[in-house]
């Protein structure tokens, strides 16, 4: 894989992708190289077939302290047109692409989460952090509020009422704060952090790639569907599926239950993994 200037890269044998954001002196802002690196970066990986699953996570001390404050809002502040590049880039990645990625995702918190890194978490389909992670959304203890794509992910993921007290008072909020409001899936100690998140990702990295991609898909996109529309777009999903798969489900996951061979209520049946 290529190297990034902002990025760390690394590929397990199961199919597990470590992406770490690797400014560690500047606790992972994201400055503009940074999102440069991750547009491209994720387009790798999106057509890699040795990437199957997806973790973000951050070197050193911070997953992510948000925008960089000095090279993306003082630095680009006069310079409109490359202010204006750099903001489309940072909002695509951490919202269309990573919500649309083929592949599953999980943030994996392993400290400071700030402001602009609460759209990564929400881009991201699971998040899991260490207990002592510190996250807040600290933009109006300098003056302003969730900005560009922040608002619009606390809006998706957190209640009216968790929203509007942390984006008003700024407080910080621990990593099992983060799981008792819904924001990530859960919280463990930080040094059990990286294998707790390491057996749930080959756990993913084991199913069918066909019926994970179709599972975001129609989750995805029937939050912005009416019920019969939904519903008709699952049905053609379950087409393209059935095509994409050459007939898997049906004949290797219900023929095999069928034959008495594996419960799926229990258990998965290994030989639906491809790749
Ligand atoms: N943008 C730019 N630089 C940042 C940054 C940000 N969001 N967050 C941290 N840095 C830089 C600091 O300026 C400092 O740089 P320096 O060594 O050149 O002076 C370096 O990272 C280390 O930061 P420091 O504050 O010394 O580390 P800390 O561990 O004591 O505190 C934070 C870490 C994250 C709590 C603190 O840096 C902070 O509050 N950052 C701003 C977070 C924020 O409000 N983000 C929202 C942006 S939308």
């Amino acid at each position: 894989m290529k190297t990034y200037e902002t990025l760390a890269i690394d590929v397990d044998p199961d199919g597990v992708g470590i992406l770490t954001f690797n400014r560690p002196d500047k606790r992972n802002a994201m400055s503009p190289q940074l999102h440069r690196d991750m547009a491209e970066a994720l387009e790798e990986i999106r057509y890699d077939p040795t990437v199957r699953v997806l973790v973000l996570t951050g070197a050193g001390p911070a997953f992510c302290a948000g925008m960089d404050l000095k090279q993306f809002f003082t630095e680009l502040g006069d310079k409109p047109a490359e202010y204006d590049k750099v903001f489309r880039i940072a909002t695509e990645w951490r919202g269309r692409t990573l919500r649309y990625f083929p592949k599953p995702t999980i943030a994996m918190i392993n400290g400071f989460c700030f402001g602009g890194a609460f759209a990564i978490v929400e881009g991201c389909d699971l998040a899991i952090a260490a207990e002592d992670a510190t996250f807040g959304l600290s933009e109006i203890n300098f003056g302003t509020f969730p900005g560009g794509a922040v608002s619009k992910a606390l809006a998706n993921l957190l209640r009216p009422r968790d929203a509007l007290f942390y984006g008003m008072t700024g407080r910080k909020f621990d990593g099992k704060v983060a799981a008792d409001i819904g924001f990530i899936n859960y919280a463990v100690p930080a040094a059990s952090l990286r294998d707790e998140v390491m057996v749930v990702a080959r756990e993913i990295a084991a199913k069918n790639s066909h019926a994970l991609a179709a599972t975001k898909d129609g989750y995805h996109h029937s939050l912005d569907m009416g019920w019969d529309a939904a519903i008709s777009y699952a049905n053609v999903m379950q087409d393209s599926l059935t095509l994409r798969q050459k007939g898997a489900w049906q004949e290797k996951g219900i023929g095999d239950f069928l034959k008495g061979e594996f419960r799926p209520g229990l258990e998965a049946n290994p030989g639906l993994r491809d790749g």
